[in-house]
């Protein structure tokens, strides 16, 4: 296959060495970072299908939202880098950044921020589903299926076709996953549910139902919800990673947006995913010394142990993940002023990103730490457990996973998910009745 020239009309083409036939392959430029080879046609013209188990070198889908350049480590929503965001921003403004592509005016963000918060309160029948489910239920599977019933009780916003209905249930995801994620919490402690407060901030309001009770008056720290605040942000949305993809096929078949974002929290509910916060602790924890690193890490190099590195690695980013950055400096930032001293947990985690990052294993396959790997410890400092981290990804993905999916229903060119595969099971062959098996 070769490339015949850049810009516009650029082909790649391709010979078939069983007939030496050629086939000219339309060439797609990106604004910035790869282009891409089209090949809708291929199937019809060459009999022939793509195989790329696991889409390593495949586009599902043309975006404008997020952009990553895995090899730089940058990570750009709508063309902002991350830093800029994490630093300038706070989490509604980047909402608004993702679903409508320009940063907002004063008054835009907040119109905006008004909108979500009167979202922010759950169907009163709702508080049923919670009750459904056992006291220890896994927050994530509270979640898959309170989201999902969401469609049950918002009729007036189900029709994808309708652009009002798709902003609506849009604003209402956004606006209802803290409340249904602080609801599980409060679920699992057999505490009473806390109700949204609309003079609240977002990050705000998610802390107030976390934390408070109906005794006595919870103040919500400044230092805790700006810290919530820039980890929703640096979690908002990541390309077409597994949950967003999952998000857009769901989407494809014209589901309505509450079981998309269902199916979305169970994909990202996996350790290889979102899961993997929850497992980088867990990790943290079995490891427990840091004499015992050099172990773990020659398990995580042994291919007959199924062990792995939690918060290491990443398909796109072959360096820094530059959300882990951020993290490991709000790690510090927010350890010091919460008065934490020292974290062993922090300390433990930083020599094994420090062995780690000199080993020739993940040298040469270019794992690095990625945003989970620092994220749950901040989340533990900041007295959140540890099965709630995943939670707290889906509460700030939820507006990536809209986003992108408004994108898929918006673009004229979709077309439901259905891919392919390369078939070698059994040609035909006859019933043998049960007597003559
Ligand atoms: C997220 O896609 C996204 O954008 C996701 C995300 C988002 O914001 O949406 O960024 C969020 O999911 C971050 C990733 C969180 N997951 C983890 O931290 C779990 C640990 N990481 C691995 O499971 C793995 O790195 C993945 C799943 C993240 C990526 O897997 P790939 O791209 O399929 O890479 P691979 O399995 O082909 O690994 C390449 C090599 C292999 O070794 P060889 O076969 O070449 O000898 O690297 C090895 C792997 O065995 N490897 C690891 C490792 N990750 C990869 N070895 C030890 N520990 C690890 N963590």
């Amino acid at each position: 296959m070769s490339d015949t020239s850049h810009g516009k009309n650029a082909t790649f083409t391709l010979t078939d060495n069983r007939d030496g036939k050629a086939y000219e392959l339309p060439v797609m430029d990106a604004s910035v970072g790869p282009s891409v080879i089209d090949v809708r046609k291929l199937y019809a013209e060459t009999d022939c299908f793509t195989y790329d188990p696991g889409f390593t070198s495949t586009g599902s889908c043309e975006s404008k939202i997020t952009y990553i350049d895995g090899d730089a480590g940058i990570l750009l929503y709508r063309g902002i880098p991350i830093q800029d965001l994490a630093e300038h921003s706070d989490f509604m403004e980047v909402c608004y950044l993702l679903l409508y592509g320009e940063l907002p005016t004063g008054q835009q963000k907040g119109k905006f921020e008004k909108d979500i918060t009167y979202h922010t309160m759950l169907h009163e029948q709702i508080a049923n589903f919670f009750r459904g489910f056992r006291r220890d239920a896994h927050p994530m599977a509270v979640m898959c299926g309170v989201v999902g019933a969401l469609s049950a009780f918002y009729h007036d916003s189900t029709d994808i076709n309708d652009p009002h209905h798709r902003m609506i249930a849009s604003y209402r995801l956004i606006a209802k996953m803290p409340t249904i994620a602080a609801w599980a919490y409060k679920y699992a402690l057999g505490q009473p549910f806390i109700y949204p407060r609309n003079e609240l901030s977002f990050a705000e309001n998610f802390l107030h139902m976390m934390y408070a009770t109906p005794c006595e008056e919870y103040k919500v720290s400044p230092v805790l919800s700006r810290a919530m605040d820039r980890i929703l942000t640096l979690h908002a949305d990541h390309e077409q990673n597994a949950s967003t993809s999952t998000v857009r096929l769901a989407g494809s078949s014209g589901a309505n947006p509450f079981a998309c974002i269902s199916a979305g929290i169970a994909s990202l509910w996996g350790p290889a995913h979102g899961g993997a916060n929850e497992a980088v602790l867990t990790m943290l924890g079995e490891i427990g010394h840091k004499d015992n690193i050099n172990e773990y890490i020659k398990k995580a190099k042994d291919k007959d142990d199924p062990f792995r590195l939690m918060g290491f690695g990443h398909r796109v980013y072959k360096n820094m993940d530059p959300r882990a950055n951020v993290m490991r400096d709000s790690c510090h930032e927010v350890l010091e002023e919460l008065g934490i001293k020292d974290e062993p947990l922090l300390d433990l985690a930083m020599e094994l990103e420090r062995i780690a990052l000199e080993d020739e294993y993940f040298v040469s396959r270019k794992l690095f730490p990625n945003v989970d790997f620092y994220s749950g410890i901040i989340f533990k400092a900041m007295g959140i457990p540890t099965s709630m981290f995943t939670v707290l990804f889906a509460v700030a993905r939820t507006v990536g996973w809209v986003a992108q999916w408004n994108e898929m229903v918006e673009d004229p060119s979709q077309k439901i998910g259905r891919p392919r595969q390369l078939y070698t099971g059994y040609t035909e062959r006859p019933y043998v009745p049960i007597d003559k098996r």
